[in-house]
């Protein structure tokens, strides 16, 4: 075991009592890396204080928020990703990011194994350390809740024992993981999937059924990044924090469904990705406006595999690399305005503009001015129904 361990610390209890934990079960100093992706709540300072009161020899903050956005989130909405068709991959984005800066901590810092608080049921422990190790080979990956026997009880003993500071009746009975992409909340209650989630459970949204005036709002594309919104320039940072305000407002963007994690359970999830998902509703919509129809059937198999990918640990893949370049090219087109009004938990498109559109007026429609040539239908249609008419008289040939 080396004499450096860089822990991924969250200031919460398991990361908090980990520090001390795995300095008496392996004698090794730890460094403590905080690494900020919009998760809100405590102050990253009162945190880092935290990690060194709890016994690391050091403690970062990593604010990566941008980056977050820029790199990983943003390549999501491209792809407008949504695991088993309804989770926006909110913990599973972030992982990577985080990876990239624990390697980066554990370089600096002449470590040799890098720490994580995941239990060894999830999805998160395959992500960080399918990550860590193909960026790094050489670093090892230790997790006390898993491999140090680190129970919760034993926590909040070991917590109280050694005077930690931090208020272990504050642990939430749930297992909670937010950015600024979203939020997801386990366990508890919650795994008995006839529970209905309750209220309070949701922070990022308001209750849908609260009557409200909607909110109309008009997004800017620039090739699939949000540039814009009502007209005011934004980054994407921008453009999600603005749109969780707005959406989240409306109560947009709850989640509660059962999903297969990639470790073979089915587990029963609530999340809420407010700015997410208008983000992503009004960009799907943009795809449909400008993406050629063969292209756009190739790219929802596209998005659904990069989708699983990044669910299934592996960012740094090179299939998720490829199907990286796919999406920007499909996305070169997407530039225009989405115009959606979002309303009792619904983002609904209601306008769309754009100069890269393939929708033809003259085309399209049943008033004067039509440009399409209905008397080419009729040869089309014989020809389009040729091998269907052919099997079916050979069956009746055949069977009777
Ligand atoms: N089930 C989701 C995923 O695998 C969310 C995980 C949230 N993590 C957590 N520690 N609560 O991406």
């Amino acid at each position: 075991m080396s004499d450096r361990v860089v822990l991924a610390f969250s200031g919460g209890l398991d990361t908090s009592v980990a520090i001390g934990w795995i300095k008496e079960a392996t004698g090794a100093e730890v460094i403590a890396l905080a690494v900020d992706v919009g998760q809100g709540g405590e102050d990253m300072d009162v945190i880092r204080e935290r990690a060194l009161a709890c016994g690391a020899v050091e403690a970062e903050v990593a604010d990566v928020r941008d980056e977050f956005a820029d790199d990983y989130c943003l390549p999501a909405l491209k792809a407008d990703a949504l695991y088993m068709d309804r989770y926006p991959l909110v913990s599973a984005l972030s992982r990577p990011i985080i990876v990239k800066h624990l390697v980066a901590a554990a370089h600096k810092h002449n470590a040799s194994v890098v720490a994580h608080g995941c239990t060894g049921k999830g999805n998160d422990q395959v992500r960080f350390e399918v990550g860590i190790r193909a960026l790094s080979p050489d670093l090892s990956c230790i997790a006390p809740v898993r491999d140090l026997a680190l129970t919760r009880d034993k926590a909040i003993e070991f917590a109280e024992r050694e005077g930690l500071p931090i208020d272990v009746t504050k642990k939430s009975p749930y297992s909670i993981d937010q950015n600024v992409w979203g939020r997801a909340v386990e366990t508890g209650f919650l795994e008995d999937i006839w529970n209905g989630p309750s209220e309070e459970l949701y922070t990022y949204t308001q209750n849908p059924a609260t009557p409200r005036e909607p909110d109309e709002v008009t997004i800017t594309f620039d090739k699939g990044v949000p540039v814009a919104i009502d007209g005011e320039k934004v980054s994407m940072l921008q453009a999600i924090e603005v749109l969780n305000e707005r959406a989240g407002g409306q109560g947009v963007g709850r989640i509660d469904t059962v999903e297969d994690r990639l470790v073979g359970i089915k587990s029963r999830e609530i999340y809420e990705s407010p700015g997410a998902m208008a983000l992503i509703a009004a960009h799907s919509e943009l795809l449909h406006v400008t993406t050629e129809r063969e292209l756009l059937r190739y790219f929802r198999g596209v998005s659904q595999r990069w989708g699983e990918l990044v669910y299934d640990g592996l960012w740094f893949s090179p299939l998720r690399k490829v199907l990286s370049t796919v999406v920007d090219e499909v996305n070169e087109a997407a530039s225009g305005e989405i115009r959606m009004v979002m309303h009792a938990g619904k983002a609904t498109v209601t306008g769309r503009r754009s100069e890269a559109s393939l929708y033809d007026y003259g085309l399209a429609t049943y008033d004067s001015g039509d440009t399409f040539d209905q008397s080419l239908a009729h040869g089309f249609i014989e020809l389009w129904g040729l091998p269907s008419r052919m099997a079916h008289a050979r069956d009746n040939r055949i069977n009777g």
